[in-house]
């Protein structure tokens, strides 16, 4: 099985739109230490609904462009939609799934991709292909998970089976939540040097935005879980009970697993 696990229907716009809100500034220190500037080509790979082309297109500016692609047509038609409503013009979307795709050789300064790669079956074949459309010099920046740190406290069991779900749902569908364990060899592979490892974790109580984020996805994916038979009713049922207690806890802390941003840079 290798298709996409977590869809795209109203609740997962919202979801994404609001994982956006409390990562991206994150995403945009990336961008800052990466020097995207004007006039500047740029791919935003498995771009969903395009929170981050967007973004991007406001900071490459009318000189430059952002092509942002994803295999659901849905979000691609999304972002085509929001870019026209917000007069960017620099914004073109292409619909198709990124091992199919057929991109233009040497032609972006940046291929930015955040939180697709963990998703991939092979991703070094994909970074390969990937490192072929960059411009010499250019970067191949991917933001994704090394999956460990992740924690709730006080420690649940139920939390750690709903963990221990998660990793296993990805890996049900081919990918991989520590594949920046193996970014290293993947650059390498793609011919492409390590030029920056940088790890980012987010952490705080019930109202903070990490928790939030956490409690916008792992309650409602724990009953995909069960469906899917990666964890029992009853662990569910106490990973429900536990995480409630645990929002009701104003001194309650969840850690977030770590994002690492990663460059893989082409040789000038
Ligand atoms: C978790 S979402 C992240 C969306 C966006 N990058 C962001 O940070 O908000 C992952 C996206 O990758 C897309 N995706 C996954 N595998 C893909 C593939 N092989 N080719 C193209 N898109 C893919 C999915 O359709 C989904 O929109």
């Amino acid at each position: 099985m290798s298709d996409y696990p977590l869809g795209t229907d109203p609740l997962e716009l919202e979801r994404l739109g609001f994982q956006h809100q409390v990562w991206s500034p994150v995403t945009n220190a990336f961008f800052e230490r990466l020097g995207v500037k004007p006039g500047m080509r740029v791919l935003d790979l498995g771009c969903g609904p395009g929170f981050v082309s967007l973004e991007l297109a406001e900071r490459v500016g009318p000189k430059g462009s952002v092509v942002a692609l994803d295999e659901a047509r849905h979000w691609t038609e999304w972002l085509r939609e929001k870019a026209k409503e917000r007069g960017f013009s620099n914004v073109t979307t292409v619909c198709a799934r990124i091992q199919d795709a057929d991109l233009p050789a040497a032609s972006f300064d940046v291929v930015f991709s955040r939180w697709v790669f963990s998703f991939l079956s092979d991703p070094s074949a994909v970074a390969t292909m990937l490192a072929r459309c960059l411009k010499p010099g250019g970067a191949l920046a991917i933001q994704d998970y090394n999956h460990e740190g992740v924690s709730i406290f006080p420690e649940s069991e139920g939390f750690r089976a709903a963990v221990r779900a998660t990793r296993a749902l990805y890996k049900l569908h081919g990918g991989d939540q520590f594949v920046m364990g193996r970014i290293s060899s993947i650059f390498a592979t793609a011919g492409l040097e390590l030029a920056e490892l940088h790890p980012n974790v987010l952490a705080g109580g019930p109202e903070s935005g990490a928790f939030r984020w956490a409690d916008s996805f792992f309650p409602r994916f724990s009953a995909v879980y069960v469906e899917k038979g990666l964890m029992s009713a009853a662990e569910r049922g106490q990973f429900l009970r536990e995480w409630e207690e645990r929002k009701q806890n104003p001194h309650a802390l969840f850690y977030s697993p770590m994002v690492v941003d990663a460059v893989g840079r082409k040789r000038a």
